[in-house]
């Protein structure tokens, strides 16, 4: 695992849209794992801006995210369907049908997570995928757990992550208490995997996932044994290594 340190969140998120900007340069139907969250916002907006500019074409790549709460319909506003749409999507020229984010509100939640896992498969693999962290060490919505699951599942989201994620809701009480993920399999079958961590309050989990012990109480230190994986960080979330 390859550790990049910059001085501002700005600049660690410009070199991440850096990194998938050359991936799409490389094969313009590449195949992109994409996040939600605040961090990854800036690294979407820098992209927005190089398509404006002309210097990347999105018609041909195809984009498979994460994770999506359970219960929300792809127009809750909290949805991490109408997150993709208002922050990435709608912004570029990508084909919305080449977009894919797990259903959360799918009849069979099983079925839907097993298709998932196919669909990605039937694409070719994920060629980068982005990630963010919790504070808690998931990434996706893998939490802390006593083993890492390997395919898309569905999963109850830690008390912590709740907590966490409140912020984007009016209370507590309306974040959902379950969601749909790409497993740890799933991430770690990706062939590049960059995650973008900003802000002290990282920092303590930057510091278990790089220098702990690879646990699946810290989910994001199995990265350490992807042959291909970067951690772009900013001074303050690398303040603790
Ligand atoms: C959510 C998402 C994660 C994300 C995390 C951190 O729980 N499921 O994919 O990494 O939040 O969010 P933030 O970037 O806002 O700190």
């Amino acid at each position: 695992m390859q550790v990049h340190v910059f001085g501002g969140a700005d600049e660690a998120a410009r070199a991440v849209a850096m990194v998938i900007a050359s991936e799409i340069l490389k094969k313009p139907d590449a195949v992109l794992g994409l996040a939600t969250g605040s961090t990854p916002v800036p690294v979407y907006r820098a992209l927005i801006e190089m398509g404006r500019q002309g210097l990347i074409d999105f018609s041909r790549v195809r984009t498979f995210n994460l994770d999506e709460y359970v219960g929300l319909s792809p127009d809750h506003p909290q949805s991490y369907r109408r997150f993709m749409n208002e922050q990435l999507f709608d912004h570029i020229n990508i084909n919305k049908a080449n977009t894919r984010v797990p259903s959360g509100v799918a009849a069979d939640l099983r079925a839907e997570a097993a298709a998932y896992d196919r669909a990605i498969e039937a694409a070719g693999g994920i060629d980068l995928q982005l990630l963010g962290i919790g504070v808690n060490g998931h990434i996706g919505f893998n939490e802390p757990a006593s083993a890492f699951p390997h395919a898309t599942h569905v999963v109850d989201i830690a008390p912590s992550t709740v907590q966490a994620n409140a912020r984007f809701f009016d209370n507590a009480d309306e974040v959902p208490r379950r969601a749909v993920t790409l497993g740890i399999g799933g991430i770690m079958a990706a062939r590049r995997v960059v995650l973008l961590a900003v802000g002290r309050g990282k920092a303590p989990v930057i510091q278990k996932t790089v220098a702990g012990d690879a646990t699946p109480d810290v989910p994001a230190s199995i990265l350490r044994f992807h042959p291909n994986a970067q951690l772009f960080l900013d001074r303050e979330a690398a303040g603790l290594l």
